[in-house]
């Protein structure tokens, strides 16, 4: 059983402290969730692909399980996410006998989809992540190339935030991305968003999804990336943040368990990660992780298959970790 501080009193009453949450982890994380957290994330049940299998077909029962257990303990719930290049059905993109669909034929199903999917939880689910990782990584081309992107052009963004305001005009609408805080890449979207305001489309947020490690990026970095994208006037989450005790590229597989001295780095780096939301308190608004505590997470499938990684606040066990302790010393 817990006691202490928890996390989500360690900030004003209206800052959200989210994890992402899946249906194992719902009951093996129960107690932590309800105790720590005022906010979850469904991790892939509200995907494309896991609610709209077939074009007649929706499948909710995952995420309305999810959707429950949120209202079981009375949290907050983030939608993630609409428009995507990755876990989206392919039957979306092409007609009966296989080939392309038209333009006007995919932003229609994207319109039912989205009506029907944020319409479902319209009051529960008070932001969407509507379009998730549309811009590209490398290179000097702005957007990703997707399905998305061939068939429709770029309009298929717009078209996503109008749809969503149309299906629940309350909820907040964000962009969310991953290397928000690289320079070049912060730049590419801070150009999406800003051409999206010229344009009238209501967007209300970014989400920095915050997939960081204990060296990367530069905390000089997330500053100028929560700057530049302040400067347009939108709200800012974290919406998947993570710590993994390995470089990006480090594909190392020989830690057993996490080593002390790696713990109190990533103690330091949480704490000024921590400092950086309380100093900008007025622009950002909440922080989910992606997960809850180190006895699951994603990257023990990323980037090498099986090897254990240990990113979170909690441990294994669910107990607080130097980090965990560090935020609490932050807020006394
Ligand atoms: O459902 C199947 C299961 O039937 C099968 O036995 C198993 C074997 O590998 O795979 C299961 O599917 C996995 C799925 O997660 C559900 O666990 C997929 O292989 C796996 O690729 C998928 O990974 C998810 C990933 O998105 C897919 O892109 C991660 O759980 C999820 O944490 C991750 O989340 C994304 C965000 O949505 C967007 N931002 C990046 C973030 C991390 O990649």
């Amino acid at each position: 059983s817990f006691s202490g501080p928890a996390l989500k009193d360690m900030f004003a009453d209206d800052f959200k402290i989210g994890a992402a949450v899946n249906p194992p982890t719902i009951r093996s994380q129960e107690q932590l969730l309800a105790y720590h957290f005022n906010s979850i994330t469904a991790e892939n049940e509200m995907k494309f692909e896991s609610v709209h299998p077939q074009e007649e077909v929706y499948t909710f029962d995952q995420a309305d399980g999810l959707a429950a257990f949120a209202r079981k303990h009375g949290l907050a719930m983030r939608g993630h996410t609409l428009v995507w290049h990755n876990q989206t059905s392919d039957w979306l993109f092409t007609d009966g006998a296989g080939a392309s669909v038209s333009k006007e034929l995919l932003l229609a199903r994207l319109k039912s989809h989205i009506d029907t999917v944020v319409g479902r939880y319209r009051g529960q689910i008070y932001a969407w992540d509507v379009v998730n990782e549309v811009i590209a990584d490398e290179g000097p081309e702005l957007l990703r190339p997707s399905k998305w992107l061939e068939i429709a052009g770029p309009e298929f963004i717009a078209k996503a935030f109008e749809y969503a305001h149309e299906a629940d005009p309350q909820a907040l609408l964000f962009y969310n991305d991953y290397n928000e805080s690289h320079p070049q890449k912060r730049d590419k979207i801070y150009t999406l968003l800003k051409s999206l305001l010229d344009q009238g489309v209501l967007v209300h947020g970014v989400g920095l999804q915050a997939h960081w490690n204990l060296y990367d990026p530069a905390l000089d970095d997330i500053r100028a990336a929560i700057e530049k994208y302040a400067s347009l006037g939108l709200q800012l989450q974290l919406t998947e943040l993570d710590m993994s005790l390995f470089r990006f590229d480090d594909k190392r597989t020989d830690l057993t368990s996490p080593p002390p001295e790696l713990l109190e780095l990533q103690a330091e780096r949480y704490d000024g990660v921590f400092r950086l939301l309380r100093e900008y308190r007025q622009v950002i608004s909440s922080v989910t992780f992606w997960g809850a505590a180190d006895d699951y997470t994603w990257l023990d499938n990323f980037p090498v298959r099986g090897r254990k990684n240990w990113p979170f606040l909690f441990d294994e066990q669910h107990r607080p970790k130097p980090a965990f302790e560090r935020l609490a010393a932050l807020s006394r």
